[in-house]
């Protein structure tokens, strides 16, 4: 479990995240949803240890993950895909699957063979040909397969659907929520499709100006019509 209580940062006179306290069970989805410049992916980066707060704890199985350096805090078990799909273009599927599991993994033992790829149905088939010629979803599955070879107990995802067609969209967050339920992983889905979001999320926490204005059970949040007025947009 990510459990994060009180974490405040700032960026000189800008509040981005107040006090922000949240849970990420593993085998679950998590969804942080708000609009531009709620501070989501402020938490992400400050998760991944690229950004320092000015306070609150974040623990992840009871162990402190901030503080450390990004490296560590990828060895640690958190990994971040951030926002814009980053893979290697002119690699391979395979040579960027590899380039992730340089750390350690047991997807890298398990690694770049069927059983990864039965996960992954679009890349098995594209598995040699290069990262710039594959589509927006099959570069977004190949940035979180990449997250994958690091071995991650808890899995940091920023705006997966972002540019994604409907259709695409729904098999990326398929993918994610079959990645909570049956590797177990925790995982933090950051996304400003506050709809999206919620069908596959079994939490949602609802960010506003950097504070947390509603966290609860994904159908309550999508039911909450005053809510989703105020901060969500539709
Ligand atoms: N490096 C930075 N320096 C100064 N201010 C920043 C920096 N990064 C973000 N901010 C500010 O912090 C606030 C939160 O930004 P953040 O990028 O975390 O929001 P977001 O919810 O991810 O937005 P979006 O939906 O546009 O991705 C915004 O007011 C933003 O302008
Ligand atoms: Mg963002």
């Amino acid at each position: 479990m990510l459990s994060i209580s009180g974490l405040s940062v700032t960026y000189g006179p800008v509040h981005a995240l107040t006090d922000v306290s949240l849970e990420v069970p593993r085998g679950e989805v998590t969804a942080v949803i708000g609009a531009n410049g709620a501070g989501k992916s402020t938490l992400m980066r400050t998760l991944a240890g690229l950004v320092k707060p000015v306070a609150g704890t974040a623990t992840l199985d009871g162990n402190s993950i901030l503080g450390h350096k990004p490296e560590d805090v990828v060895r640690m078990g958190v990994a971040l895909v951030p926002e814009g799909r980053s893979t290697v273009p002119e690699l391979t599927v395979d040579e960027n699957l590899r380039l992730g599991g340089m750390w350690r993994s047991k997807f890298e033992r398990a690694g770049l063979n069927a059983e990864f790829y039965d996960m992954f149905p679009a890349l098995a088939q594209r598995r040699n040909s290069r990262a710039d010629t594959l589509s927006g979803g099959e570069r977004q599955q190949l940035a979180i397969g990449r997250a994958l070879m690091c071995d991650p107990q808890c899995l940091l995802l920023d705006e997966p659907s972002l540019g994604l067609a409907p259709l695409i969209v729904t098999q990326i967050l398929e993918l994610v929520n079959r990645l909570a339920v049956e590797v177990n992983i925790a995982v933090l889905l950051v996304e400003q499709n506050a709809v999206t979001a919620l069908r596959v999320a079994h939490t949602g926490v609802v960010l506003n100006l950097g504070q947390v204005v509603m966290s609860g059970s994904a159908a309550d949040i999508a039911s909450h019509e005053e809510l989703r007025h105020a901060y969500l947009g539709y």
